[in-house]
């Protein structure tokens, strides 16, 4: 087995050099941090749930048009993605009143916003990712007004599709966070991709009978039944099945 290079490793996915350049491989962890890694722990058998919620939303989004960093899923836990440059950028587009929102303006969670909102968030663990607005980003040469229309544009058609794939299983989008990158063709053009990942981890899900909570903030909360709301979520996408479960106590990660 050959050595591979570690590039970056965050939260929730250590980044490895992919087999060719350009390309990197994406293990997914069971670890799980929430309120800035101030709280931390480990949701048995996330990564490999994550693995394939995402290669599944992500593959879904390419058939509609979407320009995605994904390739192919390698593994249980593993997939391979096209190396980009990230915009520094969290953005967050919200259907109903949740989490920070809910908060910071006081407002009861599980209200419905007349339309969907976009936020900003600059990427900066240090300073605790803190909102930002388009003039923020534009000025600071985070990305340009172009750049910024063209991820406005795919957010909010993302927020379309996956409103309307998760409500046919059953299931209220309410909230979620997405991340963008820059990738060069051999002309060096530019194109602005999806990237990073799109799961129970960056999403909020509520069962739309019952309002119950099948994200992560079972874990922010300490809700309980954590692991079995994320095997929910995959059981619901019919994703499940191969899984075996010998892996869900996940490997070492090999390097
Ligand atoms: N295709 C890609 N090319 C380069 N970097 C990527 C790509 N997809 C995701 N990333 C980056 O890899 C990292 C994934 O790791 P993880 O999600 O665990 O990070 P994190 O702990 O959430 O930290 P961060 O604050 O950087 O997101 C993120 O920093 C993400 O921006
Ligand atoms: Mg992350």
């Amino acid at each position: 087995m050959t050595r591979r290079k570690q590039v970056y490793e965050g939260e929730a996915k250590v980044m490895f050099e992919g087999p060719e350049p350009g390309t990197l491989v994406q293990y997914f962890k069971d670890d799980a941090t929430a309120f800035n890694a101030q709280k931390r722990g480990t949701i048995t058998g996330k990564g490999v749930i994550n693995n394939r919620i995402s290669e599944f939303l992500m593959t879904r989004l390419a058939e509609i048009g979407i320009p995605t960093h994904f390739v192919r899923r390698l593994n249980m836990r593993e997939q391979l993605v096209r190396q980009v440059e990230i915009i520094p950028i969290e953005v967050v587009v919200r259907n109903v009143v949740a989490g920070s929102l809910a908060q910071r303006l006081g407002m009861a969670e599980g209200t419905a916003l007349p339309r969907s909102i976009v936020e900003y968030y600059y990427k900066s663990d240090k300073l605790g990712d803190p909102m930002v607005s388009e003039e923020h980003i534009t000025c600071f040469g985070w990305a340009s007004t172009h750049d910024l229309d063209d991820i406005m544009q795919m957010s909010l058609r993302i927020n379309d599709f996956l409103s309307g794939l998760f409500l046919g299983i059953g299931i209220k989008l309410i909230d979620f966070k997405l991340e963008f990158g820059r990738l060069y063709d051999e002309h060096d053009q530019m194109r602005i991709v999806l990237a990073d990942e799109i799961s129970p981890d960056n999403c909020r899900l509520w069962d739309v009978k019952t309002n119950e909570k099948l994200d992560k903030d079972r874990f922010r909360r300490d809700l309980g039944k954590v692991e079995e709301a994320y095997q929910e979520v995959a059981r619901r996408l019919g994703i499940l099945p191969e899984m075996a479960a010998g892996d869900v106590k996940g490997t070492p990660t090999v390097q």
